[in-house]
């Protein structure tokens, strides 16, 4: 696989575009066609796929099946906005997300809310209705949590580098409290958490809800435990608050299961569902709510892209092919593990690190940010497309589409195999120096 490039960057990205971009910054080629786990550059360059939209493509990109039925959608004049109006695609990806999904999981309780396109806007529908069904003001979230970028969602994550974005406000009205491991194996954050809780100085106002990451995906792969999960969620019922869970990066099969939390005894209150969604990368975010817990007035969280049709079109598309049996669940298992053994021999090279992560969003905490930052980078002039994670980016994350083909995603292990020996080698060089 060669990467040599043969064109230039247009300049107009740093004349015009603001600094904000990031991800470019890291895989600074200009991509024009993806298919499956393979990104192609305008010169022709191939590269592995180990980001997949930040798992917004579980699907991998231009699924053959979406792609059709949203072109004859297209070209048949379907309906391309329609606000929240009654719509075809919306009643059969309804029905589908209820045969599908729901009833099979036992889950026929739940109502479906549109809101507007991206995770961060479910995230805020989520709280708002939790203030408004419990009339408490207080959230709990926890620490190397990350909800989105809107103010609300915000005041929910941890990392002090993405609260700095909305400058000098208060992100108010929210405790964070430890996520199971935050101060290493040997604090029981559930038993701190549960003290805290009921002592009534500890200073925690009644919370509305808990709301968590079954894995947390920014903040390093952190993967919580069935028995940590099922006590926050008997600590939110004991304390009359709503169970949120935030499903966003960690659901839609990511986990191994649709949803993060399936096999474990909880019932959330509320489901919030984003990136995968749509099967194609299309902007698509919903909450799943619990029937008793659906008091909105009509358009009290209004937006103007609340359910986009095209999703439901891909969408819909992507619940029968990936989920009608349990077959891709097996497929979804056979990559966790591929690629548990692949980070194992990473983990190997370097003193201390630590496998993250469970199902198939795996990762290595190579102990430092610039270790793992080193390794991507040269991971990427191998050809392959990879991020860190966690809150010094000490994380080399695998995030490859659910679909990769197994030799492609132990190709993408090798690279990433090789570019840890690279980087441990100049490191090791400039210390003798
Ligand atoms: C768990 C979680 N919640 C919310 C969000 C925000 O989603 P979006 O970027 O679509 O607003 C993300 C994005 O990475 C996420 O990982």
């Amino acid at each position: 696989m060669t990467t040599e490039h043969t064109s230039a960057i247009n300049p107009v990205f740093a004349r015009r575009e603001s600094e904000a971009r990031s991800y470019c910054r890291g895989f600074p080629v200009t991509f024009t066609k993806a298919q499956g786990s393979i990104m192609t550059t305008d010169d022709g360059v191939d590269y592995i796929d180990f980001l997949a939209g930040c798992s917004s493509l579980n699907y991998g990109h231009n699924d053959a099946d979406m792609k059709a039925a949203l072109v004859e959608h297209i070209t048949g004049d379907g309906i391309a906005h329609g606000l929240d109006m009654y719509t075809e695609e919306k009643a059969k990806w309804l029905e589908a997300f209820e045969n599908i999904i729901l009833k099979p999981r036992g889950m026929d309780d739940y109502k479906i809310m549109m809101t507007g396109p991206t995770g961060t806007n479910a995230v805020e529908a989520a709280i708002k209705l939790a203030r408004k069904v419990t009339g408490r003001r207080n959230v709990v979230s926890f620490t190397n949590a990350f909800h989105g970028m809107t103010m609300g969602a915000l005041s929910l994550t941890g990392n002090a580098g993405k609260r700095g974005g909305a400058g000098p406000v208060s992100l108010t009205d929210v405790t964070h409290l430890p996520y199971e491991g935050a101060f290493g194996d040997d604090v029981d954050t559930l038993a701190l958490i549960e003290q805290m809780l009921n002592n009534s100085s500890a200073g925690i106002d009644a919370p509305a809800a808990f709301i968590f990451e079954p894995i947390q995906g920014e903040g390093g792969l952190n993967a919580a435990s069935r028995d940590w999960i099922e006590g926050i969620a008997r600590l939110a019922r004991e304390h009359g608050a709503l169970i949120i869970v935030d499903d966003i990066q960690a659901g839609i099969g990511r986990s191994g299961t649709y949803f993060g939390v399936e096999g474990m005894d909880i019932e959330p209150d509320m489901i919030t569902q984003a990136k995968s969604l749509s099967g194609f990368g299309l902007p698509f975010a919903a909450l799943l709510i619990k029937r008793e817990h659906d008091i909105w007035k009509p358009a009290e969280h209004n937006g103007t892209f609340r359910g986009n049709t095209h999703a439901f079109v891909t969408g819909r598309v992507a619940l029968e092919k990936f989920w009608a049996d349990k077959g891709f669940e097996t497929e979804i298992a056979e990559k966790g593990e591929i690629t548990e053994k692949g980070l194992q021999k990473v983990a190997d090279l370097v003193p201390g690190a630590v496998l993250k992560g469970r199902g198939f969003m795996r990762g290595v905490d190579v102990g430092s940010g610039a270790l793992a930052s080193d390794i991507c980078a040269r991971a990427f002039e191998k050809g392959l497309i990879i991020e860190t994670s966690g809150a010094d980016d000490e994380v080399v994350k695998v995030l490859a589409a659910l679909t990769i083909p197994n030799d492609v995603l132990e190709r993408g292990l090798e690279i990433v195999l090789e570019a840890t020996r690279d980087a441990l080698a100049n490191k090791n060089q400039i210390a003798a120096e």
